[in-house]
């Protein structure tokens, strides 16, 4: 994350069973969900593998699929999978076999185990620098993923571009109505995750953009408020250098409340339901109030209708622990409460 949003942000099996024949042609074509039903299913998430080593090669994964049956047994309904798959493009554009199978064994492992699965493509930091380049990579992602995924069961959704921002925010309006229509030439009815440029920023939901008549859309926030609360300690922002900062105050959950108020109002003003795709507070934040805050968050969000996905399973803002392979016992049940 950089300095930029940092400052600005403060403001399965048995699923693919559910393959339904269309009507006249005799083809199998995936039943499909409404967006609201979706975001019924998807309810508690988690976002996995974003940072893990098996991209690269499969015999370093720390993520195994046995983590997709650990997640679903601890009370968690969705995994968001984190792509950042430019890198595994090659001058064509053409995203890697080796690539492509470890997804699938991925995909295949969170559906077996009842898990929503989200394919996000997350090279957001090559996006806000490079719009155009971004485009073309965007649309090739999404010709051969869509292409790929055409027939999986509508618990496989796609969020087209984490995080927009710097100089995608004011191409994104552009870039997401060309991007979706490239989905829809392979996925007419499959539901697609959308967030607002500016960080998938709740303050600039307003601003976006979406095709009316498609109502196969699930928009998705990110909610990180306040940073220096949430991102005290963080190395890649560094003017949250402040440690100790805590949270839990009754202004500081009339705050959360009053966000989450004016995103459910957009919601129903416009008809979409909500995801809230990512929300934490770092490692180095006091645990009682990471406790407090990932639990308020969380709460609020179920009471206002959306679905979430916590960040993150592993790496960082961990609710799982590799070392000892148990859950982080308080950020665990801070997010499924027993
Ligand atoms: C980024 C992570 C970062 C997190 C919280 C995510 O969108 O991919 O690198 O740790 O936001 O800042």
């Amino acid at each position: 994350m950089s300095l930029f949003k940092s400052v600005l942000f403060a403001m399965g099996a048995a699923m693919l069973a559910a393959c339904a024949t269309s009507a006249g042609t005799g083809a199998s074509a995936p039943a499909s969900l409404s967006a609201e039903a979706q975001v019924q299913q998807m309810n508690r998430g988690v976002n996995v593998l974003g940072y893990d080593p098996l991209w690269q090669d499969p015999a370093r994964a720390r993520f195994h699929e046995r983590h997709m049956q650990i997640i679903h047994e601890g009370g968690f309904q969705t995994v968001r999978i984190v792509l950042q798959s430019f890198r595994h493009m090659d001058a064509d554009n053409t995203l890697n076999p080796q690539w492509f199978a470890t997804l699938d064994r991925m995909v295949n492992a969170a559906l077996a185990n009842h898990l929503t699965v989200i394919l996000d493509e997350h090279d957001y930091g090559v996006c806000g620098e490079d719009p155009a380049a971004c485009r073309v990579k965007l649309a090739a992602f999404w010709r051969q993923v869509g292409e790929h995924y055409k027939d999986a069961p509508p618990q496989v959704i796609f969020e087209l571009l984490n995080e927009p921002n710097h100089a995608m925010d004011a191409q994104w309006n552009d870039v997401l109505a060309a991007t979706l229509a490239v989905v829809r030439q392979t996925n007419p009815t499959r539901n697609v995750i959308i967030g607002p440029a500016f960080w998938n920023n709740i303050n600039w939901l307003d601003r976006l953009q979406l095709p009316e008549n498609d109502r196969h859309i699930i928009v998705t926030v990110h909610y990180y408020l306040p940073m220096e609360f949430t991102h005290q300690g963080a190395p890649w922002v560094p003017e949250m250098r402040q440690l100790g900062v805590t949270w839990g105050s009754a202004e500081d959950r009339a705050f959360l409340k009053a966000n989450f108020d004016g995103v459910k109002a957009w919601s129903e003003a416009h008809h979409r339901p909500i995801f809230l795709g990512e929300f934490g507070a770092y490692d180095r934040a006091p645990l009682e109030s990471r406790v407090a805050y990932t639990s308020a968050v969380a709460r609020e969000a179920e009471a206002h209708g959306f679905a979430w996905a916590y960040w993150q399973f592993d790496s960082d803002f961990v609710v799982w622990d590799m070392a000892t392979d148990s859950w982080n016992a308080p950020i665990h049940d801070a997010l499924i409460p027993h």
